[in-house]
């Protein structure tokens, strides 16, 4: 009854970049007509019988198409030790989807949980109704549905999509999405997609008890104590790690990770990615962790940071980078320095061990790898420059908001946009053409990744969709122009934030 066992099979992911350009019917087949082990043949996903609930979502003629099941199954980061996890078409990331600028996306999501979903197409700029917001831009699909989204895939960038529903996203259910562009503006000659996580072995609960269905009420009183989490970009990276806290949250916005992946992958037995002396290589680096803030460093190599959130910029240098949940960075790096050297993803606001990859020069003997010594220089958001700025957002803003982020009162475990939890909570009206100016201003002592939907935004000389507003009174300004109509959530992207309320909707026809 349940999924044959999955392994984070690496070679199964070098098949998938080895794809390179190719398209999602490329990767379906390669998927379907894949090695025997993954194959989900005799489970769940044969006895569903095809639903006819799946609504006629769009107009457009797809370019590609692709089925993902959302099951349950077995994962083994751990190895010897696997345990259930929810996933898109067997593993955990989900599979690359790939598409190329431009392009008609069909994403056909068949529910195979105990439980109702939805897929959000993270930073993508989709009509409404194709966002996967439950209860918002649509009906959650049923267990045993299946729901068709389809959009344009467009800008080209980096990208991911995984559950908007509950605390799914941290059982899981994510993957990476990549639009190519026709005409980078670096050059490159291989790439490799780096999913970095969270991994929680058990249920997503709120620290309060509440549990993933987030109807509330159960809440066993006991408030979170612990308060002292040092978060922010700047933060100290020092927490209190005591664990131990209700539902076995540490400090305000983390649960204990049993441990932090790369790909699917422990930091004891890392993924490879492998180069030859002299190539560029382009790492799109994706934060799918629901809680972890990540900094991220290569042994012996600086990252030309070519892409924020998917989007261009003038390429800048920095030996690290800070990266909160929904941010994603690309990085060229030029390989010019023959050894085996480790890539390094270390937690800001947490103590388990850094994720790893390790870089290895093709014909190098592997030695034993040579570990991150120091962070060196950290890029800044003020060294971000899109090449493509929003256009439309010039000179003095149409509306401005001012929300403060901030615990939510009362008993149990919540987190407030404006003193108010979502969906409790007052939609933010704004008008079609509008340019929108948002000044965030934190009155907690974590730091906050803030998500827009449906739209990028201007921070800085920067073009992003999620950003890291640092604890401690940290603010960030950003701009967007109102130019997607519909009902856009807008929130944390702490995943537990999220569940307690840390949300707003932009709302205009
Ligand atoms: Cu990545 Cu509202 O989501
Ligand atoms: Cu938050």
């Amino acid at each position: 009854m349940t999924n044959p066992p999955t392994s984070f099979d690496p070679s199964r992911r070098r098949v998938l970049l080895s794809l390179g350009s190719g398209t999602i019917a490329a990767l379906a087949g390669c998927l379907s007509g894949g090695s025997s082990s993954e194959q989900p043949s005799s489970n769940a996903s044969d006895q569903r019988s095809p639903s006819p609930s799946a609504q006629p979502t769009s107009t457009l003629s797809p370019d590609e198409r692709v089925r993902l099941p959302a099951t349950t199954g077995q994962v083994a980061p751990v190895s010897g030790r696997s345990r259930e996890a929810w996933l898109y078409d067997g593993t955990v990331p989900g599979p690359e989807l790939r598409v190329k600028e431009g392009e008609v996306l069909r994403a056909t999501v068949a529910n195979e949980l105990p439980e109702r979903t939805t897929v959000h197409w993270h930073g993508v700029p989709v009509p409404n109704a194709m966002d996967g917001v439950p209860g918002l831009t649509q009906q959650p699909i049923e267990p045993g549905s299946t729901f068709e989204y389809t959009f344009r895939a467009k800008p080209p960038g980096t990208y991911f999509y995984h559950s908007h529903a509950g605390l799914q996203l941290d059982r899981g259910l994510m993957g990476p999405l990549v639009i190519e562009e026709d005409d980078p503006h670096v050059a490159y000659d291989r790439e490799y997609t780096l999913v970095f996580d969270d991994y929680l072995p058990g249920e997503p609960q709120l620290p309060d008890g509440r549990d993933s269905g987030g109807a509330g009420g159960t809440g066993n009183g006991g408030g979170m104590g612990g308060n002292g989490m040092g978060g922010g970009m700047g933060g100290s990276g020092t927490s209190g790690g005591e664990g131990g806290m209700n539902g076995g949250m540490m400090g305000d916005s983390r649960p204990s990770y049993a441990g932090l992946l790369l790909n699917g992958r422990l930091p004891s037995d890392p993924p490879t990615l492998s180069v030859s002396e002299g190539e560029r290589v382009r790492l799109r680096c994706i934060n799918a962790a629901s809680a972890t803030t990540f900094r991220v460093a290569l042994a012996g190599h600086e990252f030309r940071i070519s892409h924020a959130d998917g989007r261009p910029v003038e390429p800048v240098r920095a030996d690290s980078f800070i990266f909160g949940a929904g941010e994603r960075y690309d990085a060229i790096v030029a390989a010019d320095s023959p050894s085996t050297w480790e890539l390094r993803a270390a937690p800001i606001d947490g103590d388990e061990p850094p994720a790893k990859a390790l870089l290895a020069y093709e014909g190098v003997s592997n030695g034993t790898p040579t570990p991150v010594q120091s962070i060196g220089r950290r890029l800044e958001y003020a060294e971000l420059n899109a090449l493509t700025p929003i256009e439309g957002i010039d000179g003095r803003p149409d509306r401005t908001f001012d929300p403060t982020l901030s615990r939510g009162g009362g008993r149990s475990y919540s987190w407030a946009i404006d003193g108010q939890t979502y969906p409790d909570a007052d939609p933010l009206a704004i008008s079609r053409g509008e340019h929108v100016r948002v000044r965030l201003a934190n009155r907690s002592p974590v730091s906050h990744p803030m998500h827009l939907h449906g739209h990028f935004f201007q921070v800085g000389d920067a073009v992003k969709d999620t950003v890291l507003v640092p604890g401690r009174m940290g603010e960030v300004t950003f701009d967007f122009l109102a130019d997607n109509p519909g009902e856009w959530l807008f929130h944390c992207h702490n995943l537990y934030h999220l569940h307690a309320g840390m949300a707003r909707v932009f709302e205009y026809r």
